[in-house]
């Protein structure tokens, strides 16, 4: 059993011995944020995992990110918390049926969103974030067709955003559809000088209230460099840990979903991952994540581009 373990002192203690560098997305709850050596948004995290020389990679994130980490870095060994810790976009693309949707549209490139399998990125031409996706499509010729998958919603977006029409994969994300546009507009309402800052995963009827529309680290940036004292989240609330660290005298108020109150947009798959399994996947060295070659090699070349691309 477990109990009576002091896990920070343990989690450290086989940090050490395993020469583990514990990575960890904003989604995650706040003690596996504090025990990480580096927090960041899914591309911080791909360039850290591209470039650690630790032995070991402890992902607190979910299976497609550290499945990134491992296609960046073969040598390592890439261990996740929880190996259900998966993503609804993920979800929403099955490899075949994408392999058969881009067969049918030979004259299109496959700009794919890093929320999805590594059997997905193996089909695709380009890898982009929310973070890289506007200076990405921008390097690409006028003319070109292109396939955006999984996320309809940022796909849409980033349509508007950049005045390219692209062919959308109908995917989506659980929790940023699970926010209210009745319920933000009682909050805006209630408060009339606070900001609304939104990712890009949202519908376009969250969005068309946002001030600023970026990634996880974005969001961040623009919370801290606001001269407002309230400002409204519409992303997981748990990223709210970083805000009120770096923030500490302003008030983060997360987006209501129908229900009135942020809690329904808590991650349910960032939420299996726990400083428990983080413990155990650190001193058991699994669950590991294995990546066959053949996809690892596939998969590895549009996401150097994204590197190349983005940088
Ligand atoms: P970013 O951290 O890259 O903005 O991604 C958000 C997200 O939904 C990750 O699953
Ligand atoms: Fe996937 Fe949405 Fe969870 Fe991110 S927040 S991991 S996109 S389900």
């Amino acid at each position: 059993s477990l109990a009576g373990l002091d896990l920070k002192a343990e989690i450290n203690r086989l940090r050490k011995e395993r020469n583990a560098v514990i990575l960890a997305h904003y989604y995650q709850e706040p003690a596996l944020q504090d025990i990480a050596d580096f927090v960041g948004d899914s591309l911080d995290l791909s360039k850290k995992a591209a470039a650690t020389d630790a032995d070991v990679i402890a992902f607190c994130g979910v299976r497609f990110m550290a499945e990134v980490a491992k296609i960046l870095s073969p040598e390592k060994k890439v261990v996740l918390p929880d190996m259900n810790a998966g993503c609804s976009l993920e979800d929403s693309c099955p490899p075949e049926e994408f392999g058969k949707f881009r067969a049918a549209h030979p004259d299109h490139i496959a700009l794919t969103y890093i929320n999805c399998s590594a059997a997905v990125k193996a089909h695709s031409d380009i890898i982009v974030t929310s973070s890289s996706a506007e200076k990405i499509i921008s390097q690409l010729p006028r003319d070109q067709k292109i396939i955006f998958a999984p996320d309809r919603h940022l796909g849409a977006y980033l349509s508007r955003k950049t005045g390219r029409d692209m062919l959308l994969w109908q995917g989506s994300c659980i929790v940023h559809e699970a926010f209210s546009e009745k319920e933000l507009l009682k909050l805006k309402a209630q408060h009339p000088d606070a900001p609304v800052a939104a990712h890009p995963e949202c519908p376009a009827h969250i969005l068309d209230h946002a001030d600023h529309v970026g990634s996880t680290s974005s969001i961040l940036a623009y919370v801290l460099a606001s001269p407002s004292q309230t400002i409204i989240v519409a992303t997981e609330p748990r990223i709210i840990h970083q805000m009120e660290k770096a923030a500490p005298h302003k008030i983060f108020i997360g987006a209501p979903g129908a229900d009135g109150n942020c809690n329904c947009n808590i991650c349910p798959y960032m939420a299996l991952n726990s400083m428990e399994k983080l413990y155990l996947a650190l001193r058991d060295l699994k669950p590991e994540i294995i990546v066959p070659e053949d996809i690892r090699l596939a998969a590895k070349k549009p996401l150097d581009r994204m590197l190349a691309m983005a940088s």
